[in-house]
């Protein structure tokens, strides 16, 4: 335990002195074959996977770090047995209720990524309660991303630009990254800087594919709900060790 806490703190040292990612993006993988692991049913390791979003806000709390998003639920997770769906859907509400006063607390800013008409509207009214409660708070932007698709938010914000070009509002040669990005979700947020995927898988599944166009890719051979403030901190510190060239030399 000693060494462990120890560990920690000798890595959170070295990580302040260096630069700091604005932006972590977080593909939180891995909880069901971490319940199976355990012999659990596949919702124990999304309740682990809760404490571990909160491992990761304690160890946020020590850094400059202005953007964290989760990917929580995709828009092809509606593909899981409903039970599991529900399950999910739920958790937004917990988290919210159980997390408010942590949140004020921290100064943290709550934000939903995704198509949110289409979740259940239980699950709408709590996201909508924790964005408004928050909504003054200047630290951390906590983003979640719940039914999330990158390509469908390519679509959308394609559809909206036609749109207005058609009603005369908007010149297509006008369009640039810039003005195109104010279509996204992500409207006024930085791009993700550090991608951290974990479960050991080595891909992108649809998350923000026009956002991470130069991110740092991290990915984690270990399962969410095992995530640590350590693992935070030591994929910081891969992240300071990168050089970052945006196409130049
Ligand atoms: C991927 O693991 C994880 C998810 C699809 C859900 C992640 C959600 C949470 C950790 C909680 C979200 C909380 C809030 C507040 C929105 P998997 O089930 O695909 O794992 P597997 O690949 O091992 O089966």
């Amino acid at each position: 335990m000693f060494f462990g806490r120890k560990r920690k703190a000798d890595e959170l040292a070295q990580i302040k002195g260096g630069s700091m990612p604005v932006h972590i993006g977080i593909i939180m993988d891995g909880n069901g074959r971490w319940a199976q692991r355990q012999g659990l049913p596949r919702m124990a390791g999304h309740r682990a996977g809760m404490d571990a979003i909160n491992r990761c806000l304690e160890g946020l709390k020590n850094l400059d770090v202005k953007y964290l998003t989760l990917f929580a639920f995709s828009t092809e997770n509606w593909r899981r047995p409903k039970a599991e769906v529900d399950y999910l859907m739920n958790l937004p509400g917990q988290f919210v209720a159980r997390e408010l006063d942590n949140l004020m607390a921290n100064n943290i800013r709550l934000r939903i990524l995704g198509d949110v008409r289409g979740l259940p509207a239980h699950t709408q009214e709590a996201v909508a309660e924790g964005i408004k409660a928050t909504a003054g708070n200047s630290g951390l932007t906590l983003t979640f991303a719940i039914n999330y698709g990158a390509r469908e938010e390519i679509i959308r914000a394609a559809r909206q630009v036609g749109l207005e070009c058609k009603r005369g509002l908007l010149d297509p040669g006008d369009i640039d990254g810039t003005s195109f990005e104010s279509y996204l979700y992500t409207r006024g947020m930085p791009d993700p800087d550090l991608i951290i995927r974990t479960s050991g898988e080595l891909r992108i599944s649809n998350f923000l594919l026009w956002q991470i166009a130069y991110s740092e890719l991290c990915f984690l051979d270990i399962l969410w709900p095992d995530f640590s403030e350590l693992d935070l901190y030591r994929a910081i510190a891969d992240f300071q060790h990168r050089q970052r060239r945006y196409g130049g030399i």
